[in-house]
């Protein structure tokens, strides 16, 4: 018999795939299930995957997508977050926490010096607790009919010691992720 006191430690993974098969294997089919469809918006796919595994089952991931944006009128890119998923079952026992620590391990060696997200207002204090801050400049971001301002939180966090942000409003110059 197994008892949670007897689980391996779980640890995050980089996937080799991340499609609509292993996000529903965590979140279900439901018709939102990051609850962000009434913002309307179209998102990007992520290009890398971090996930963690428990025995036969994915029950959670992470995603990362280079971004091109300009913040004051300075080009730049940022490292994208995107798709961070916890299986319903076992939230609340760091899972969130574990994957995102192995796509930030990944993305600084990238050499980026900022990742950033677009989270539910509900989250802002989850990801505040991980690290992330609330950017209070407006953001633009693409939408297939034009530029649109975001309207969720967007959230950024250092990826350097070193890291500088330049100030100024923030332009996604590509669909979000
Ligand atoms: C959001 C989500 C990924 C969180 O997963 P989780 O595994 O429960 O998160 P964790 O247990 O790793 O919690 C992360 C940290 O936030 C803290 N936290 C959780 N809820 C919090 C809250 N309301 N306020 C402040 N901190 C909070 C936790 O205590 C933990 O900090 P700790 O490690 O120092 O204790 C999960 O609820 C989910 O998949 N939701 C549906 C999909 C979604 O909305 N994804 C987000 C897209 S941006």
């Amino acid at each position: 018999m197994t008892d949670r006191g007897s689980l391996p430690h779980p640890t995050a993974v980089r996937l080799a795939r991340y499609t609509k098969t292993e996000q529903s294997e965590i979140l279900g089919d439901g018709p939102d299930p990051f609850g962000v469809a009434e913002a309307g918006l179209t998102w990007l796919p992520k290009e890398d995957h971090f996930g963690v595994r428990q025995g036969d089952r994915l029950v959670a991931h992470a995603g990362l997508l280079r971004l091109p944006l300009s913040i004051g009128g300075v080009d730049t890119e940022f490292m994208g977050v995107g798709g961070v998923a916890v299986a319903p079952d076992v939230r609340g026992r760091g899972l969130a926490r574990l994957v995102l620590t192995a796509a930030l391990d990944h993305a600084r060696t990238t050499g980026l010096h900022h990742a950033l997200l677009f989270c539910r207002p509900l989250l802002v204090p989850l990801y505040e607790r991980l690290g992330w801050r609330t950017l209070d400049e407006d953001v633009h971001v693409e939408q297939p009919g034009g530029t649109v301002k975001m309207p969720l939180p967007t959230m950024t966090i250092p990826l350097r010691a070193d890291a500088h942000r330049p100030d100024g409003p923030v332009h996604l110059r590509s669909l979000p992720m």
